[in-house]
């Protein structure tokens, strides 16, 4: 069993824009230990596509065992059309899944805030937004992402079958809604546990073991069942009705891309992908920008990095226990809003348009 190394920070860059975001994270690491002497140790590999392209595969043995001993991992995004056509083994994908999975990083935390300073960035009308605060908790190591038996095969008649398999045990369930009943406890004391359980016995399996959990552990929380597709209405008709919402992983795929765009840029989610704690109170997480490696825009100087630091404040927060540097490392994103900063993604009118670094450099000076 390897055994998590405190304060270990393995930056996992990625493709696409992923490098470029990563660098500013780098930045604010370094502040971090230069100017409040804090002692994180950081490394850096290649994973998905680049990680392809030296050793032909998307993670190599050496980069997923540094990963296993890592307390925190900082990924940027992976894929790209170059590698599109690879088959299923090689795709970029698998690199992030097999993390998650093997990593048994259960429990991915995507918040949707709407910035006041960014209301207008929104496809939705102002009111509807305004103030948005949802987190989603999506199930990540399970359901049909993961479920066997899978893959494609002739079948007699001549034709070929595509297979996948959803399936969900009652410890996978619960796991995965305490953390967003613990998680409610924090915010406005309110669960929505999103399934099928009109179509799918895994949906309605769901669905007791979340009521079940809710009447033993959790009664002061209030909980409600939605099916997913309602959700996905209700989330454009009025998203501000929601706190937390768990559900499984295609769903939380699928309604957290949705949640995101309420809040008018990809560029400014971040998201945890959390395991466990051990019996030392130890936890392997993995922090990432829901974006992705947005390959149109590689290169340029111009992809937004406040996705990928506001997910290094998450990891201050959730992993390594510093609250109070989140604190600062999220007011400072805010006054650099404030200051009318803003890279290509969430340009207006009247308002400043910097570059990734320059952003990264912007948010450093606030926080001196
Ligand atoms: C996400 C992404 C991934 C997923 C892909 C890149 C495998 O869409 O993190 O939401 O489907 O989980
Ligand atoms: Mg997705």
């Amino acid at each position: 069993m390897i055994k998590v190394k405190k304060r270990k920070i393995l930056l996992l860059p990625g493709d696409g824009i992923g490098p470029e975001v990563i660098t500013e994270v780098k930045k604010i690491i370094s502040w971090f230990n230069d100017k409040k002497s804090l002692d994180f140790e950081i490394d850096q590999e290649l994973v998905g596509g680049c990680s392809y392209d030296k050793h032909g595969t998307p993670i190599t043995d050496e980069v997923f065992y540094k990963a296993l001993e890592s307390e925190v991992i900082m990924l940027g995004a992976v894929g790209g059309p170059t590698w599109d056509n690879l088959e299923f083994s090689k795709k970029p994908e698998r690199a992030l899944l097999k993390l998650r999975k093997e990593l048994k990083l259960f429990a991915n935390l995507r918040p949707a805030i709407c910035f006041k300073q960014l209301v207008d960035a929104s496809t939705l009308k102002p009111e509807v937004v305004s103030g948005l605060d949802i987190m989603i908790v999506r199930e990540l190591t399970g359901g049909i992402y993961f479920g066997e038996p899978r893959g494609i095969k002739p079948i007699e008649n001549g034709e070929r079958k595509g297979i996948n398999t959803h399936t969900y045990t009652t410890s996978e369930i619960t796991r995965v809604a305490r953390i967003a009943f613990d998680l409610a406890r924090k915010r406005s004391n309110k669960v929505t546990s999103c399934e099928k359980s009109n179509v799918m016995e895994a949906g309605q399996l769901w669905k007791e073991e979340v009521q079940e959990l809710q009447e033993k552990e959790y009664k002061d929380v209030e909980l409600s069942h939605m099916l997913a597709d309602n959700c996905a209405m209700q989330l454009l008709r009025n998203p501000k009705q929601f706190d937390v919402i768990v559900t499984d992983n295609l769903f939380g795929d699928m309604l957290s891309d949705q949640a995101s765009m309420l809040t008018g840029s990809l560029g400014l989610l971040p998201s945890a992908s959390l395991g466990a704690k051990n019996k030392d109170g130890e936890m392997r997480a993995m922090y990432e920008p829901i974006h992705g490696s947005a390959p149109d825009i590689a290169g340029q100087g111009i992809a937004n990095p406040i996705a990928s630091i506001l997910s290094f404040a998450m990891a201050l927060r959730y992993s390594l226990d510093l609250d109070k540097e989140a604190d600062i490392l999220e007011k400072a994103v805010q006054d650099v809003l404030n200051d009318g900063l803003r890279t290509k993604d969430i340009m207006s009118e009247g308002m400043k348009e910097t570059s990734t670094s320059a952003m990264g450099d912007a948010i450093i000076s606030k926080l001196q």
